[in-house]
This record gives C-alpha cells, sequence and structure tokens, in this order.
C-alpha cells in the first residue's frame, strides 16, 4: 500500500467510526412516557428541506428508542440503513466513492434534513474539498482554472458511483462535449483529428480542473503536440514529418512555434481545411494565384506581399524595385506556393528558406545564401540567379 492509498483508507475508516460512535447512542433516552417523538424533538420539524421519513414521523423506521429509556440505537446497519428505501444499484453499484461504498451517506447527507437541496451537509466544492483537503491548495495556487468548478464538482462527477472512472457523469469525450458543443461540431468537421476521439480523448491535451497553461493545456503549446507527434503519424497513407525531430533538426523555428503555439495555425479539434490548418493555404506545391487561397498566412503577415508587381517596401524579396514575391507567386496556372521556398515549421537559412523541396520524388535543393542587399539561389528550378535590393536597373529575371 502506498502513502496516499494508506490515507485514503484511514479517511474511510475515519468516516465510518465517527458515524458509528453516534449511531450506537452515547447517553441513555429518557423514557417516553407516552408521547410521541415529536414532543420532545419538535424543533428538528420546523426544519426547511425535510427528508420525507422524518417529515412524515416515521422516527421509528431508523431508531429504535426503548419506552421506559436507556440505550437508543439504529434499527440496522450504517451501511445498509439508507438502501432500507434508496436503491443500493442506482448509488453505488459499479465504480463506487469511497464513503458511500462503506455506507457514509451521513458523512454527506444530514438524516433529517437541513435547509439544503438534497439534505447534503454543505454546498458545492466545499462539500468535497472537506475531505479531498489535498486538492485545497491545488485550486488556490492555479494559474487558470475550470469555469465549470465554479458549479461544483458534481457537473462531472457523481457524488455516489458510476460506471466510469473516477464517478464521472459520462465518458471524457460525452462528458466534456456536453458543455462544448462546437468543440465536437469541429471535430465532426472534413479534417479530422483522431486526439480528440482516442486515447484519453480532450485529456489527451487538457486538464479537467485546473491547469498552468491556457486553455487547460497539460503542457505548453508545443510540447502538447509532441507527445504525440515525436514519430511519424500516418493521416489518409500518408506519412506525417516527425515534428520533434524537425524542430530538433532545424533551430530556427517560425515565430507562433518560438511562442509555443502550434494553435496559432492548426485547429487542434478538427475542421474544415487541408491538415488542421485554421484557414485557406492550397494543398499543392503549384497554385493559380488568389490572394485569399493563402489566408493562412497572411493572417499573420502583409496579404500585400505578392500583390505589387514594382515595390520598394512591401518585401526585401526583391531585385530592385521587382518584387519577386509577385514573379514567383502571383502567376496562374503555376503560381508557387509559399512551401517552393519556405519551411512553415522550422529551418536552417535564414527567412525560413529550405535547404530543399520534396519535388515529386526529388528533393530539390534550393541552395540559397544571402548576403546584405540580397541573396542567391541556385535551385534545381534554374540557373543560379541573384537579386540586389539596392539595384536602381534590374535585368529581367525569369
Ligand atoms: C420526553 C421527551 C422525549 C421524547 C418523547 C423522545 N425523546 Fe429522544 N431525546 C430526548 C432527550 C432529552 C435527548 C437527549 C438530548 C440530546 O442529547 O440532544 C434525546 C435524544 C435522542 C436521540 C439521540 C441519542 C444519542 O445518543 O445522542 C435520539 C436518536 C432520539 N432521542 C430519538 C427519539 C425518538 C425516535 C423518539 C420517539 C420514538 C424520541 N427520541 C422521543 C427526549 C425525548
Ligand atoms: C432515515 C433514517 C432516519 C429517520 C427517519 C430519522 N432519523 Fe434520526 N438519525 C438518523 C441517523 C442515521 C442519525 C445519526 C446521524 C449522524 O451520525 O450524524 C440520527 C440521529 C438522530 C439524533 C441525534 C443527532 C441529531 O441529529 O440531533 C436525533 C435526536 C434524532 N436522530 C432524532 C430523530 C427523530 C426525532 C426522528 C423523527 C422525527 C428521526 N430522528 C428520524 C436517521 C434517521
Ligand atoms: C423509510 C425510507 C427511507 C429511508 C430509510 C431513507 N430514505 Fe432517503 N428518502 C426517502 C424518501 C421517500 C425520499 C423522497 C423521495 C425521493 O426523493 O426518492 C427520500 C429522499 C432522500 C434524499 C433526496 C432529497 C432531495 O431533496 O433530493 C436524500 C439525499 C436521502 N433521501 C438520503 C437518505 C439517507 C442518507 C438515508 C440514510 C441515512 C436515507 N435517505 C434513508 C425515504 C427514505
Ligand atoms: C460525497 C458526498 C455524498 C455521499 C457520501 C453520498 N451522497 Fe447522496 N448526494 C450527494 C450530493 C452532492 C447530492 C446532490 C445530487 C448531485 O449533485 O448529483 C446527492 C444526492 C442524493 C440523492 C438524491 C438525488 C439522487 O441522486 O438520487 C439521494 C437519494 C442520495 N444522495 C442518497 C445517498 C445515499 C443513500 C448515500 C449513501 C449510500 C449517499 N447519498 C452518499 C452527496 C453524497
Ligand atoms: C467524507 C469524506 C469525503 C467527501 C465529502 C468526498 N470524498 Fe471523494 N473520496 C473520499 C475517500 C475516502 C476517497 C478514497 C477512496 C479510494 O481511494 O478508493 C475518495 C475518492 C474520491 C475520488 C477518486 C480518487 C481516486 O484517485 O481514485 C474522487 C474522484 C472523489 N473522491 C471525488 C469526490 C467528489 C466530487 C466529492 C464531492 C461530491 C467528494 N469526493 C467528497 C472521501 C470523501
Ligand atoms: C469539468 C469536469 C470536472 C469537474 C467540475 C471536476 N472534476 Fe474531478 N475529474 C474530472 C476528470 C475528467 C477526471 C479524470 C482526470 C484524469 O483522468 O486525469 C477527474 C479526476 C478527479 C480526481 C482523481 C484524480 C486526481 O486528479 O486526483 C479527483 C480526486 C477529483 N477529480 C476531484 C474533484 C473535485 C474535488 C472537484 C471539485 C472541486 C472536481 N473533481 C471537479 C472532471 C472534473
Ligand atoms: C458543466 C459544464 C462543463 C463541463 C462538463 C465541461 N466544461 Fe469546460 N468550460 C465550461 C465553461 C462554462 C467554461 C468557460 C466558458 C467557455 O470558455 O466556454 C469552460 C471552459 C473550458 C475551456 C477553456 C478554458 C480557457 O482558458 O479558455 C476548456 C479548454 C475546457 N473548458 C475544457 C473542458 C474539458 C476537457 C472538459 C471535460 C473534462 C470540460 N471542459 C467539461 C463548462 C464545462
Ligand atoms: C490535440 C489536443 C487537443 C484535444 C484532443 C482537445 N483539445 Fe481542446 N484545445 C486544444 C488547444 C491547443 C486549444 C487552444 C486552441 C486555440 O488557441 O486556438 C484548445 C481549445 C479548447 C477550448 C477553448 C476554445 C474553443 O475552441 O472553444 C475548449 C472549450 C476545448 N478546447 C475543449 C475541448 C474538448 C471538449 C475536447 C474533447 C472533445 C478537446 N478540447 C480536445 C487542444 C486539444
Ligand atoms: C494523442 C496524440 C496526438 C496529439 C496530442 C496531437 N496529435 Fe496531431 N495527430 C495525431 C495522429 C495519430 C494523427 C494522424 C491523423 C489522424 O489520425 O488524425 C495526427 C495528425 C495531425 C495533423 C495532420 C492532419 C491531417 O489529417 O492532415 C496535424 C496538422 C496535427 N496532427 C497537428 C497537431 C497539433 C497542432 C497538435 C497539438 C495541438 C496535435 N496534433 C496533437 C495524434 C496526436
Ligand atoms: C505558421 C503556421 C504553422 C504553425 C505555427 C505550425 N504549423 Fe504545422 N503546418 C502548417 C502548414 C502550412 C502545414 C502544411 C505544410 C505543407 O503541406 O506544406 C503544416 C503541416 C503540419 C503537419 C503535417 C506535416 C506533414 O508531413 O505533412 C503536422 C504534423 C504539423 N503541421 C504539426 C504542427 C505542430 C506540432 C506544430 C507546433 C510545433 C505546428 N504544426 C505549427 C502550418 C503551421
Ligand atoms: C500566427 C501568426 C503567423 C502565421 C499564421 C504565419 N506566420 Fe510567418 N511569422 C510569424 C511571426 C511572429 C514571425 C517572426 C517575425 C519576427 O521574428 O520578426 C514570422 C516569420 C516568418 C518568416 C520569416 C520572416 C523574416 O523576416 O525572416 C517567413 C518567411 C514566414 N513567417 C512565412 C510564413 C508563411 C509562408 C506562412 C503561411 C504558411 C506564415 N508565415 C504564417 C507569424 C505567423
Ligand atoms: C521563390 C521563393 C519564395 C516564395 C515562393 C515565397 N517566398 Fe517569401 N521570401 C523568399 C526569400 C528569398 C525571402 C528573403 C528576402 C530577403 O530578406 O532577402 C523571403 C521573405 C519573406 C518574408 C519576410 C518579409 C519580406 O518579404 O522580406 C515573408 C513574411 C515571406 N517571405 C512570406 C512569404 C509568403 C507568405 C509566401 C507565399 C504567399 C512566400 N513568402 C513565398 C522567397 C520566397
Amino acid at each position: 500500500m502506498s502513502m496516499s492509498e494508506h490515507t485514503r483508507a484511514a479517511a474511510v475508516l475515519l468516516v465510518t467510526a465517527g458515524m458509528l460512535t453516534v449511531w450506537a447512542g452515547t447517553k441513555p433516552h429518557p423514557a417516553l412516557d407516552g408521547k410521541a417523538c415529536d414532543a420532545c424533538h419538535g424543533e428538528m420539524l420546523k426544519r426547511a428541506e425535510l427528508h420525507s421519513p422524518v417529515k412524515d414521523k416515521q422516527c421509528e423506521t431508523c431508531h429504535e428508542v426503548p419506552a421506559s429509556g436507556g440505550k437508543t440505537a439504529l434499527t440496522d446497519k450504517p451501511e445498509t440503513l439508507c438502501f432500507m428505501c434508496h436503491e443500493k444499484e442506482k448509488l453505488a453499484s459499479g465504480n463506487v466513492h469511497g464513503p458511500a461504498a462503506v455506507g457514509g451517506c451521513v458523512a454527506c447527507h444530514d438524516p433529517h434534513g437541513n435547509g439544503r437541496k438534497h439534505l447534503v451537509v454543505s454546498e458545492g466544492a466545499e462539500l468535497c474539498l472537506s475531505c479531498h483537503e489535498d486538492m485545497k491548495p491545488q485550486l488556490a495556487a492555479a494559474k487558470f482554472k475550470h469555469k465549470a468548478l465554479e458549479a461544483g464538482c458534481t457537473p462531472c462527477h457523481s457524488p455516489h458511483s458510476s460506471p466510469n472512472r473516477f464517478f464521472l457523469k459520462a465518458g471524457t469525450e460525452a462528458l466534456c462535449g456536453g458543455c462544448h458543443q462546437g468543440v465536437l461540431k469541429a471535430a465532426a468537421g472534413p479534417v479530422k483529428h483522431s486526439a480528440v476521439k482516442e486515447g484519453q480523448s480532450c485529456l489527451n491535451c487538457h486538464e479537467p480542473h485546473v491547469a498552468e497553461t491556457r486553455p487547460l493545456l497539460r503542457a505548453d503549446g508545443v510540447s502538447t503536440c509532441l507527445k504525440c507527434h515525436d514519430r511519424v503519424q500516418q493521416a489518409g497513407g500518408t506519412a506525417l514529418a516527425d515534428m520533434k525531430a524537425l524542430l530538433a533538426a532545424n533551430p530556427d523555428h517560425h515565430g507562433p512555434i518560438r511562442e509555443k503555439d502550434c494553435s496559432g495555425c492548426h485547429e487542434p479539434h478538427g475542421g474544415e481545411h487541408f491538415r488542421l490548418l485554421k484557414d485557406d493555404y492550397p494543398k499543392e506545391f503549384y497554385a493559380p494565384f488568389k490572394a485569399e487561397s493563402f489566408s493562412l498566412c497572411f493572417e499573420c503577415h502583409d496579404a500585400a506581399l505578392p500583390r505589387d508587381e514594382r515595390t520598394t517596401t512591401l518585401t526585401d524579396f526583391r531585385d530592385g524595385d521587382r518584387n519577386l514575391h509577385f514573379v514567383h507567386v502571383n502567376k496562374t496556372p503555376k503560381g508557387r506556393t509559399c512551401r517552393a521556398c519556405h519551411d512553415t515549421h522550422a529551418s536552417i537559412s535564414p527567412n525560413h528558406i529550405r535547404t530543399s523541396v520534396p519535388f515529386g520524388k526529388w528533393p530539390l535543393p534550393i541552395n540559397f545564401t544571402k548576403n546584405a542587399n540580397g541573396g542567391t539561389c541556385a535551385p534545381g528550378c534554374h540557373a543560379p540567379l541573384s537579386y540586389d535590393r539596392k539595384k536602381t536597373s534590374p535585368q529581367e529575371n525569369r
């Protein structure tokens, strides 16, 4: 038995032992002198929200009090007393909460009623935290707390038992999805992410109670993803890059990844776009130019980048005033997509220029070098070409 199991077992015993001392009847009861219980215990019946048999003055279903006075006792053992009228099947079957398992019903319920709904001895999280004291400092210190906790613990946990682990009211996806319909809707979109359904479902990435990272993530917004993307994953017959290895091998990480945010570009739950992207981005190596088809990049970058044929301000990728983004990208039908030159996640070369591009089965080399006023590419696409931003009369580029 581990230390914490000892503590838990001790807690169950304490709950039970505490009840038994009261239930055994500690003081001798005075003689009844022919009076009904409520003649002397009438105050009890004035409480709001009385337990039904108490309201009906059925004291004797639960208590044995000798008419001549003396030792009082309960009519049954605490483990079974309540099941005289309440179905054990409903309250204590499957995965059963410690106190409910040992009939510690009165640890949470006043058997008579005390003015609170469901006869509970205290309300919301307070009831649970009165025993689960170890969670108090955790909740108090938490940077981010799940808003669901404002309604206590029972929106998710049954206080008694359930077929699910930790007496959860439903399986993870249904439980969380019950309040987060929007997420289920996204997950049902045309591009799916198996992480939402498989393994621990939502809990693959989220904490249920508190977290150090928004929104309730188990780790930062990159590590959360690399937990699974630390190997090649298969998506509909395509082998996806091992992202952890890719980031380790290419030290110059794209801005959002440096900021620990894969979801700057990806929908973690599922969505409309290729590769779970948040917005449009062409699937193919070549695409007829339309600014909207690069919406993803232009959420953060200037959409004018490939717009104007001549510029001295829009981009540094120019020869004199000839915009080389325009030259390569702004073409129909065979405009180059950004991936022809840039690595979206990380690179070794500056400006996230790729070392090579997968062109069919051939990794087409780019051989990019940079200098103060421009750079040179010696790619497999054309003869080595240089660009020079300071140039005043640019030569025609292909
Ligand atoms: C003549 C007055 C009188 C009558 C009638 C009476 N009681 Fe009591 N009862 C008392 C007193 C006085 C105490 C002790 C006060 C205390 O400790 O709260 C007591 C205590 C109790 C206790 C607590 C025993 C314990 O060990 O702490 C129970 C249970 C109880 N009564 C049940 C009943 C039931 C059930 C009836 C009806 C069958 C009943 N009483 C009728 C006066 C009465
Ligand atoms: C559903 C079962 C049940 C019924 C009905 C019931 N009791 Fe109790 N009663 C208990 C249990 C269980 C305890 C021990 C509570 C504990 O350990 O906290 C108790 C404790 C008591 C006590 C001592 C502690 C206290 O709460 O004051 C009194 C007095 C008492 N009952 C009186 C009554 C009277 C009078 C009635 C009828 C009006 C009645 N009970 C009806 C289950 C019942
Ligand atoms: C003599 C039968 C009987 C016994 C014994 C009994 N109950 Fe009840 N209980 C009822 C009835 C009747 C109701 C009202 C109908 C319902 O909600 O199921 C009720 C309702 C309740 C409720 C719900 C109150 C609400 O407002 O939702 C709780 C909680 C409860 N009982 C707890 C207990 C506990 C704890 C015990 C054992 C200490 C116990 N009962 C023993 C008959 C009993
Ligand atoms: C850990 C605290 C706790 C324990 C132990 C506990 N309950 Fe409850 N019970 C609650 C709470 C809280 C509710 C209010 C319903 C909810 O929020 O899900 C409740 C509701 C109920 C209800 C009414 C609603 C329902 O779910 O049917 C009954 C009846 C009931 N309990 C009986 C019992 C009995 C009998 C036991 C002992 C086997 C017991 N409870 C043990 C906390 C507890
Ligand atoms: C009377 C004390 C008590 C109260 C009140 C109580 N618990 Fe517990 N709870 C326990 C004990 C004791 C265990 C340990 C049982 C075990 O280890 O098997 C436990 C276990 C649990 C577990 C399983 C933990 C695990 O690691 O397996 C959950 C979940 C839980 N409680 C939730 C709640 C919730 C939610 C509430 C409020 C509705 C609550 N508890 C109120 C005593 C309590
Ligand atoms: C939004 C739903 C939700 C709410 C609200 C909630 N829980 Fe949980 N709880 C869970 C889920 C889901 C797990 C399982 C976590 C896992 O598998 O890692 C869990 C696990 C637990 C456990 C066992 C594992 C652990 O973390 O120690 C305890 C104890 C527990 N909850 C207690 C509570 C208490 C006490 C409250 C109220 C303060 C509460 N929970 C509120 C969903 C919830
Ligand atoms: C009883 C309803 C309820 C349940 C069940 C529930 N949540 Fe929530 N959750 C909320 C509310 C309310 C908010 C705050 C409003 C919002 O962002 O929708 C919230 C917010 C969140 C957030 C955003 C937090 C942030 O920092 O913006 C995440 C992530 C989350 N929940 C995950 C989960 C997971 C995972 C589960 C299942 C273990 C779950 N929720 C179950 C009600 C619930
Ligand atoms: C693969 C990891 C992962 C899984 C699995 C996952 N989430 Fe998320 N979730 C995230 C990330 C990352 C964010 C932040 C997204 C952002 O910032 O745009 C998020 C955001 C959220 C939010 C707040 C924003 C929003 O989209 O509403 C909620 C609520 C939420 N998730 C609930 C869930 C629920 C419920 C499930 C299970 C059905 C789930 N998540 C499964 C990673 C995940
Ligand atoms: C629990 C494991 C797991 C986690 C955590 C996870 N993924 Fe995935 N991911 C997968 C698997 C497995 C695939 C392969 C396709 C599938 O099964 O959905 C995948 C596929 C993908 C795809 C390609 C989808 C396609 O079909 O084109 C992207 C993009 C992706 N994940 C991004 C992320 C991001 C971003 C995160 C973090 C927010 C993340 N993943 C977290 C397991 C995971
Ligand atoms: C700046 C936007 C952006 C960010 C940030 C980003 N991605 Fe991507 N990701 C993309 C784009 C665009 C694609 C499609 C690339 C392609 O097909 O050329 C993609 C593709 C993927 C793929 C599929 C790779 C393959 O081999 O087809 C995975 C897996 C993936 N991303 C995971 C992640 C993870 C994990 C993170 C965080 C470390 C992340 N992404 C951050 C834009 C981004
Ligand atoms: C969520 C915001 C975001 C998205 C979406 C995004 N980027 Fe970026 N990008 C950044 C940030 C932040 C930087 C770093 C800027 C800095 O360091 O000054 C950056 C830097 C770059 C750089 C290097 C710029 C330089 O001066 O070296 C290139 C190239 C680039 N992004 C291309 C892309 C492409 C292509 C896409 C679409 C597939 C894209 N970005 C989508 C935020 C984003
Ligand atoms: C033919 C190769 C090529 C293509 C295709 C390309 N870029 Fe670039 N890009 C470059 C080069 C080279 C630089 C570095 C210019 C410099 O600093 O000398 C650059 C620089 C950038 C920068 C840094 C700011 C600037 O303009 O100087 C951003 C942002 C950027 N590219 C985004 C994109 C986006 C978004 C796409 C797709 C719409 C794209 N690029 C397509 C080669 C390309």
